[in-house]
C-alpha cells in the first residue's frame, strides 16, 4: 500500500467516525489544492453564519450602564435575542411550552447556536487572541478555512487579556499585569509568586501540543505545519477568550454541540467537568483534553497527528495544581455567605437577590457562595420547539448540562454552553420561559442587577 493510499484510508475512517462527509477532509487531495478549495468556500460559510447571527440577535455595541468586567471592559446590556413577529416577552411567558411549539413562537436565538461552520467544526480562536499570541510567541493559530464568528462583534466577548486572581495571593489582586500569559512571559510574571511545581504546571499550560486542526499533517487547517495549541490559547489567562469548538462526545455531527470555552476560574470548588462529560477531577479533564478532546474523540487521529501523552503523576498533577489556584474575581458587595452585604448593595440588587432566592427559584441549582450545585440538570428546552436543522446543526434535545457557577459571571459572555445568550438579560428571559416563572419587567431588571454583583 502506498503512503498516499494509506493516508486516504485514515482520512476516510476519520470521516466515517466523525460523521462529516469527505468534503472537509483531504482524502486524495494534495495540501495546496485543499487550501485553495476550502479558502474558496470560506466566504460562503462566513456569510451564512453572519446572516444567522443578524437574524437571531441585536448585535449592537450597547453597554449596560455602570457595569464593567474585572479590568474595565463595558458589559453589554439589554435583551439581544429577537422576538418572532407578533410576540412579546409577556405573551410568550403566558403560553404553555406546547403552545409555543405549535405556534413556532420560540425565539430562534434560544435554539442551539451552530458552530461558525458547523459541518467543518473544530477549534477556532478570536482574531485578537490570534494576533496577541503571534506577537508574543511567533505561533500562528489562525485557520485558513475559517474565522471566529464574533470577530466583528468583539464587544460581546470577554475582556482580553483577562485578569488573573490567585487563591493563594488575594492581596495582589490581578497578577496578569494586563498581559496575555504565554510561553514568552510566564516565568517573568510568576517566578516570585508560585512554587517551582506550580510554575512547571503553568509552563505546560502555555506550551503548544498537536491538535486536530493544528499539527504537522497535511490534514490540518493551519497554513504552515503547526506545533499545536496551548491550553491557555483558549483558557486565556486561566479564563476564556470565547474560543469555540464542537464537542467531541456526540455523533452524528449535526447533533454535536457548539461549546464555548469555560473559564477555569473556580475549578477548585467544582466537582464535575465538561458541560456533559461530567469528568470527576481537574486532573482527569486535563488528561482527557489532550488525549481525546483535542482529536474529536478519534484515537486514530490522535495517533496519526501526534498526541502528547502527559505523565499523570508529574505533568498532569502540576497542571491541575496550577489550575486550582485560579480564583473567581473579587465581588466586593458579597459577604462570607456569598449574599449581598446590605450596607453596600443597591435597592435593585437587593430586590434581585430576593427574586433569585424566591420567585425565580434560581438558587435551587445556583447555590451560594459560588452559585453552583455541582450537578447536571436537564432543562428540557426542546419542549418549546420542533426539531429543525439550521446551518448543519440539528436543534433537538440537548440533554443534561452542568450548572455553571455564577460567581464572576459578568466576565464571561456569551452565555450557556453554546453561546446562545449574548447578555445576562438574555439569560433571564431564557430562564423566565424555561422555568415558567412569569417575572415582571421590574423583577427581570432587578435579577440582572443582582447577577452583575456576583
Ligand atoms: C478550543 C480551545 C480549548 C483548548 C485548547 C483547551 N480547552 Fe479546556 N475546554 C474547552 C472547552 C470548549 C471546554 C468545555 C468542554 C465541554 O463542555 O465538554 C473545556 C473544558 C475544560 C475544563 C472543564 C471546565 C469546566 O468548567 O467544566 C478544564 C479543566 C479544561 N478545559 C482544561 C484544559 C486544559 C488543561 C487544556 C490543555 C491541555 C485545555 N483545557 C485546552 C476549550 C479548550
Ligand atoms: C434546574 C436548575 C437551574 C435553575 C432553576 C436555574 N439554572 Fe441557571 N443554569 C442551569 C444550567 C444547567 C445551566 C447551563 C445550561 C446550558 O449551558 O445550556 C445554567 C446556566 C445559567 C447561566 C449561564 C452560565 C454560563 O456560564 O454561561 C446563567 C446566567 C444562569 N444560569 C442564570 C440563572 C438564573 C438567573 C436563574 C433563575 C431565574 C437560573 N439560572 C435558574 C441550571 C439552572
Amino acid at each position: 500500500m502506498s503512503l498516499r493510499c494509506r493516508w486516504s484510508l485514515a482520512a476516510a475512517t476519520a470521516a466515517a467516525l466523525t460523521g462529516v462527509g469527505l468534503t472537509g477532509s483531504a482524502a486524495d487531495e494534495e495540501f495546496p489544492a485543499l487550501v485553495k478549495r476550502l479558502q474558496g468556500e470560506k466566504p460562503k460559510f462566513a456569510d451564512r453564519q453572519q446572516k444567522l447571527l443578524a437574524e437571531r440577535y441585536d448585535l449592537a455595541d450597547r453597554a449596560a450602564k455602570g457595569a464593567t468586567m474585572s479590568r474595565g471592559k463595558p458589559v453589554q446590556g439589554g435583551v439581544r435575542v429577537k422576538l418572532p413577529a407578533g410576540t412579546t416577552w409577556e405573551s410568550l411567558a403566558a403560553m404553555t411550552p406546547d403552545q409555543v411549539r405549535e405556534k413556532g413562537a420560540w425565539p430562534a436565538g434560544f435554539l442551539p447556536l451552530p458552530h461558525p461552520h458547523h459541518e467543518a467544526g473544530g477549534m477556532i480562536f478570536p482574531r485578537f487572541a490570534i494576533d496577541d499570541t503571534k506577537k508574543q510567541t511567533d505561533r500562528d493559530v489562525s485557520r485558513f478555512d475559517l474565522d471566529h464568528d464574533f470577530d466583528a462583534h468583539k464587544h460581546l466577548l470577554p475582556e482580553f487579556p483577562a485578569a488573573i486572581f490567585l487563591t493563594t495571593r488575594p492581596d495582589l489582586g490581578d497578577v496578569s499585569k494586563g498581559q496575555l500569559v504565554t510561553s514568552d512571559n510566564f516565568e517573568r510574571l510568576f517566578k516570585h509568586i508560585l512554587n517551582p511545581k506550580q510554575l512547571e504546571g503553568l509552563r505546560l499550560l502555555v506550551t503548544p501540543f498537536p491538535q486536530q486542526q493544528f499539527n504537522a499533517t497535511e490534514d490540518r487547517r493551519s497554513l504552515k505545519a503547526s506545533l499545536g495549541v496551548a491550553c491557555f490559547d483558549c483558557h486565556a489567562n486561566g479564563h476564556t477568550n470565547a474560543a469555540t469548538h464542537t464537542v467531541g462526545d456526540i455523533r452524528p455531527n449535526e447533533h454535536r454541540h457548539r461549546i464555548d470555552t469555560p473559564s477555569l476560574r473556580g475549578v477548585n470548588v467544582q466537582r464535575l467537568f465538561g458541560s456533559q462529560r461530567a469528568l470527576k477531577t481537574v486532573e482527569d479533564f486535563t488528561e482527557f483534553e489532550q488525549r481525546a478532546a483535542y482529536f474529536d474523540g478519534i484515537p486514530a487521529d490522535a495517533a496519526r497527528k501526534g498526541t502528547n501523552v502527559l505523565d499523570r503523576g508529574s505533568q498532569v498533577h502540576f497542571m491541575g495544581e496550577f489550575q486550582a489556584l485560579l480564583d473567581f474575581p473579587p465581588a466586593p458587595k458579597l459577604d462570607v455567605f456569598g449574599k449581598l452585604d446590605p450596607a453596600k448593595a443597591t435597592d435593585s440588587e437587593k430586590r434581585g437577590q430576593d427574586v433569585f432566592f424566591g420567585k425565580g427559584r434560581c438558587a435551587t441549582c445556583h447555590i451560594p457562595p459560588y452559585y453552583t450545585d455541582n450537578q447536571m440538570h436537564n432543562l428540557k428546552v426542546e419542549r418549546f420547539f420542533k426539531e429543525v436543522t439550521v446551518n448543519g446543526r440539528k436543534a433537538s434535545a440537548d440533554g443534561p448540562i452542568k450548572t455553571f457557577p455564577l460567581r464572576g459571571i459578568k466576565d464571561s459572555p456569551p452565555y450557556l454552553h453554546d453561546d446562545r445568550c449574548l447578555t445576562l438579560d438574555d439569560t433571564v428571559e431564557f430562564f423566565n420561559l424555561v422555568l415558567g416563572l412569569k417575572l415582571t419587567a421590574e423583577e427581570k431588571a432587578d435579577l440582572v442587577a443582582f447577577l452583575l454583583a456576583l
